[in-house]
């Protein structure tokens, strides 16, 4: 087929006419699909149905301890010891949380506006005008918090390897008002982007002008691969050791993909520094976390080799429906021009990049059409997709038979957006 670009007025407005036909035809359907938010599908939440009755009347961790009772404030030394294998890390640099690592993020960054972290010089809030960069596009909620905690948002592009490093490195060595950035190194949300080890060196090694800048490490999707080949990230601690920036990087990770988002274990992994700064606030905080959700997660995934085979587990689900996006979106898109599309060996999201200035439209007509999508710009600082062109699908929660639907509804609102855009250019 001949790329949007290269139709002249009349061919375009004749594919006009046949894709708004097409869209109607969809709208006739009173479809109502939301393909909006990284959720696992009901039958990945019942790859852990065992913890619904775990972990019965075996309440005593391996030590002896009761876990029914109040203690054990950075989680049980198994738990820990799981984390420790999961993140290559050792169990005294983890802290065990509650149920989100989000919340654990938060916390960190709360803490450090009033109190300050280790290398810095008192609480950040009154520092003046702090920053915080965003690789976009990137997690929304992420930037949200950084947004709510008062940071200006800096953004700075995704590239295939990683965030743009040499832009980073610029940017933190000028400016002391930048304290950390925000990244999801592995099978990255939205793009699928496992950084690669340089990128990792050079964020462990660059010059700061901000003693404390920190790292917010987020491995959300450290074991969550969609083919038999897992990428290989490298480990962030030991190269910020190595570089001496020990105290740079705060690695969180969760089971919320794993078991139930909401009713997971989420962790921290740190310099024994961080740790100890995190403990003596956490000990104000709480008496203990939920030592029987941590013993309940044991049983189900009881050492790193159970967890991946759990995954395996999870791939075998979800993975037809990423096939099932790259079908489609091939079928209705290749060689029109109208867009370009990652195809993510895990995680949880495709993102999909079309004509500058056309996501939102697009975006728009789908929702007309009674499909939803993640509104164009939720990836980006502040909600703002600078050239309008980003879209970011999440295949796990509908049914193959609605991404099927969902995927031909976005192609022709892909199409058709980019196609008026081409008839207003004239
Ligand atoms: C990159 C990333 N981090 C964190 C989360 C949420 O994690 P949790 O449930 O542990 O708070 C998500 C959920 O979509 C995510 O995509």
């Amino acid at each position: 087929m001949q790329t949007v670009s290269a139709m002249d007025q009349s061919a375009l407005t004749a594919k006009e006419t046949d894709l708004t036909a097409r869209l109607a035809e969809f709208t006739a359907q009173n479809l109502n699909l939301d393909m909006t938010r990284g959720k696992p599908c009901t039958a990945q939440l019942d790859l852990s149905l065992s913890l619904l009755s775990a972990p019965g009347r075996h309440f005593n961790a391996a030590d002896g301890s009761d876990c029914r009772n109040y203690g054990g404030l950075d989680g049980l030394p198994e738990m820990k010891a799981l984390f420790a294998e999961l993140l290559d890390t050792a169990a005294e640099q983890i802290i065990v949380g509650g149920n989100s690592s989000l919340t654990l993020m938060y916390d960190a960054l709360v803490r450090a506006k009033l109190f300050g972290v280790p290398d810095g010089d008192g609480p950040w809030t009154h520092q003046g005008n702090l920053k915080f960069l965003c690789p976009s596009p990137g997690y929304d909620r992420h930037f949200a918090i950084t947004e709510h905690l008062g940071f200006e948002l800096i953004p700075v592009d995704m590239t295939a390897d990683g965030p743009d490093i040499q832009r980073i490195e610029e940017l933190v060595a000028a400016d002391p008002g930048i304290r950390g950035i925000w990244c999801v190194p592995k099978y990255s949300n939205p793009t699928g982007v496992t950084y690669a080890d340089a990128i990792v060196k050079r964020l462990a090694a660059m010059p700061t002008a901000a003693p404390d800048f920190r790292i917010i490490w987020d491995n959300a999707y450290a074991e969550h691969h969609l083919t038999g080949e897992a990428d290989a990230l490298l480990n962030i601690l030991p190269e910020c050791q190595r570089a001496g920036h020990e105290n740079r990087a705060l690695v969180f990770a969760s089971t919320s993909k794993m078991s139930f988002p909401g009713a997971g274990v989420a962790v921290m992994a740190a310099s024994p520094e961080n740790i100890a700064d995190a403990k003596q606030h956490l000990a104000m905080q709480t008496i203990g976390p939920d030592k029987l959700n941590q013993l309940r997660h044991l049983e189900l995934l009881p050492n790193l080799e159970s967890v991946r085979a759990h995954m395996r587990h999870h791939a075998e689900v979800i993975k037809p429906k990423f096939d099932a996006v790259q079908r489609i979106l091939h079928r209705e898109l290749d060689g029109t021009g109208a867009a370009t599309w990652t195809n993510p060996r895990g995680g949880y999201f495709v993102s999909l990049d079309t004509g500058d200035g056309c996501a939102r439209n697009a975006v728009r007509l789908a929702a007309q059409a009674g499909v939803k999508f993640t509104a164009a710009g939720a990836p980006f600082p502040y909600g703002r997709d600078p050239r309008d062109r980003n879209i970011r699908i999440a295949p796990t929660f509908p049914t193959l038979e609605e991404i099927e639907t969902a995927m031909q509804v976005l192609a022709t609102c892909v199409l058709l957006a980019v196609v008026r855009q081409g008839l207003r250019a004239g």
